[in-house]
């Protein structure tokens, strides 16, 4: 098996995960990049994670350009593609609207036309929002006709890389079905570090969580015993993500990337500060109110947390039963998710230069 591949958002956290697994099992694999002289330091980190650095090729762009920023000799090498895997986006908070949009949205337009062109499958990385439709309907996403969506409100409502995101996927899923070409959707929880070594990139959400708590910045919970962050270890995401990219039965579906068996807030927290050796927050506090401090000048930076991240704290519970089935028919084992968030927690203390400053 080795069919070659084409990645976006390589250098990233998950994508760094997706390259060791694919290269490991043989695939060659080309990477888009904005910085293709990096390469050399991305194989390195590659073979870290247990993949093949010398089967990695850089593919200069830039997902905000047009046409993907590729020139002739690119466009030639991604052409054998048999997948075409899109993970790359502008992932922080704050961004400005038109910088979100032209990158998470052109730009994931951009690689579906790109793989639906030289016919290659896509599998897009979503985010588990999307499967929340309660959720997607009180935001303002009109479910029946996405193309009537006022997108700039569901912006205003999210931010703008969550409704960016949003965006994408709408936008992407009704450009495949005009040009009647397959996609393939993992949507993933709040990613988690690797389930046995702990590894993860201090710019993620759950690295900052983490730091939060280590310095004391945590003074309560967020939400109520029913709020839940639900995770996902980064590990099994990419055992996920190449299972679905090459099972034809995958083709047309979307797939929940969500450890169900995730604590509740409160649990997950107290776990991560017995880890870590420092006191857990006992106290409550409604997020509607800490919504509301959120906007007092200055109480992001001085709490280190945004608003953007506060609607991934959330109450419901999802349906996962598809994700298994596909879990089983190749042989995939959920790691303990308990188990990999102290990993997670015990790697950012001990790599000083991984918790974020
Ligand atoms: N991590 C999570 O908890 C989570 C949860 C749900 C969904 N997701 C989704 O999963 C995907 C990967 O997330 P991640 O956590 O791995 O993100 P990440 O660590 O922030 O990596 C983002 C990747 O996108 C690339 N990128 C950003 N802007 C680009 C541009 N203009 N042109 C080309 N490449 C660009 C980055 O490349 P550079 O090296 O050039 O910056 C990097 O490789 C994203 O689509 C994200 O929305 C993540």
């Amino acid at each position: 098996m080795n069919q070659p591949c084409f990645v976006t958002g390589g250098s990233g956290f998950i994508g760094q995960h997706l390259l060791a697994l694919l290269t490991h099992k043989g695939h060659p694999v080309s990477v888009l990049m904005r910085r293709p002289h990096s390469l050399p330091a991305l194989r390195e980190q590659i073979e870290q994670l247990g993949g093949r650095g010398d089967l990695l090729a850089a593919v200069g762009g830039d997902l905000g350009l047009p046409g993907l920023g590729l020139d002739a000799a690119a466009r030639e090498q991604v052409r054998q593609a048999a997948v075409v895997f899109h993970l790359g986006a502008q992932f922080a908070w704050g961004l400005a609207a038109e910088q979100a949009r032209q990158v998470n949205v052109e730009g994931a337009l951009a690689v579906a036309e790109l793989a639906a062109q030289q016919g290659s499958r896509l599998l897009m990385v979503g985010g588990f929002m999307l499967a929340n439709h309660e959720h997607l309907q009180r935001i303002g996403i009109e479910l029946q006709r996405p193309e009537r969506t006022d997108w700039n409100k569901v912006y205003q409502r999210t931010g703008a890389y969550e409704g960016s995101k949003l965006e994408a996927h709408f936008r992407v899923h009704a450009r495949m079905a005009e040009l009647q070409a397959p996609l393939t959707v993992v949507h993933p929880a709040t990613v988690c570090g690797h389930s046995r070594s702990g590894h993860i990139l201090p710019a993620q959400p759950l690295a900052g969580l983490i730091s939060n708590l280590a310095g004391g910045l945590l003074g309560a919970i967020p939400g109520s015993t029913a709020h839940w962050l639900p995770l996902v270890s980064v590990d099994f995401l990419s055992g996920l993500i190449v299972a679905a990219a090459f099972d034809e039965q995958q083709a047309g579906q979307e797939i929940l990337a969500l450890d169900a068996t995730t604590p509740n807030l409160q649990g997950m927290l107290q776990q991560l500060a017995n880890t870590l050796g420092v006191s857990a927050p006992s106290r409550h506090v409604p997020i509607p109110l800490l919504r509301a401090l959120l906007k007092i000048p200055g109480v992001p930076r001085l709490l280190r947390t945004d608003a953007e991240s506060l609607d991934f704290i959330q109450t419901t519970r999802f349906d996962t039963a598809a994700t298994d089935a596909l879990v089983q028919r190749h042989g995939l084992v959920w790691p303990d998710i308990t188990q990999a968030l102290r990993m997670t927690a015990r790697y950012l203390v001990s790599t000083p230069s991984a918790v974020s400053g």
